[in-house]
């Protein structure tokens, strides 16, 4: 089954007709929300917000382990996350969708594994590729169908937040290869991994990164929202032609 982490700007998905929702207990706390069960053109899918419903969870203390434990606890083989993120490359200007490729993490404090010294000998996940090439080339083939455009491929930057960065750090990120920077994306792909999901992100950049374009002399907080309110539209399109693919 296939499963959507919705974003900041992605609070609900409007296109899934919902049948049920599950509140999941995880031995690592509560998930941000209850898992929404419904359907997306009589497929079955399952939403959860990342940021809880009411997006009071900031991203550095979202329940990644909790999260990614419910939805495996629920079957879940596929995941798409959906993640505003703030363009580095010039060509990321707001308004584009991209599908990274690679990720940098630059997250510090936040709970990064399942595999603890207590419940498991010493494990190390294969992370070359961090995200799910299956998964990412049906994603390219749904946005075709749904004639929406989607980069293929990039390097996400996983900041810490809460704050956005500052113009010399957007300017070491570029030099260390990021060409996208966003708060949510690690430590989640990792423990999708762990839990040996296929996982893979739909980027919307909502803003130039800090000094960079209109975001010269500042990031310009009431532009994002209507950016990402018109982004989405685009995003549940691509969702309603996965969910049709062979393998969601
Ligand atoms: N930086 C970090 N995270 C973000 C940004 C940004 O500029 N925009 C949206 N999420």
């Amino acid at each position: 089954m296939l499963a959507i982490i919705g974003g900041s700007g992605l609070a609900q998905l409007s296109n899934l007709e919902v049948t049920h929702r599950q509140v999941v207990r995880t031995p690592y706390g509560e998930p941000s929300g209850a898992l929404t069960f419904g359907n997306i053109q009589g497929h079955e899918v399952i939403f959860l917000a990342r940021h809880g419903y009411g997006l009071t969870i900031p991203p550095h203390e979202v329940n990644y382990c909790a999260n990614i434990w419910a939805l495996h606890s629920q079957q879940v083989s596929n995941v798409v996350a959906v993640a505003t993120v703030g363009g580095i490359r010039s060509d990321l200007t707001p308004g584009t969708l991209i599908v990274p490729d690679q990720i940098i993490d630059y997250t510090h404090d936040r709970k990064s594994t399942f595999f603890t010294a207590n419940n498991h000998s010493v494990t190390h996940i294969d992370f070359t590729h961090p995200y799910s090439e299956p998964l990412r080339q049906r994603l390219f083939r749904a946005a075709e169908r749904a004639g929406e455009a989607l980069v293929a491929g990039g390097t996400y930057a996983a900041t810490q937040g809460p704050r956005l960065e500052t113009a010399a750090e957007i300017n070491r990120l570029e030099r260390d290869g990021a060409h996208m920077v966003g708060m949510t994306g690690m430590p989640e792909a990792a423990l999708a991994r762990e839990m040996g999901l296929s996982y893979a992100t739909i980027a919307v950049v909502v803003n130039p990164a800090a000094g960079r374009g209109s975001s010269g002399q500042g990031v310009k907080f009431e532009n994002i929202q209507a950016v990402s309110h018109k982004t989405m539209a685009k995003v549940r399109h691509i969702l309603e032609e996965l969910v049709t693919l062979d393998g969601g």
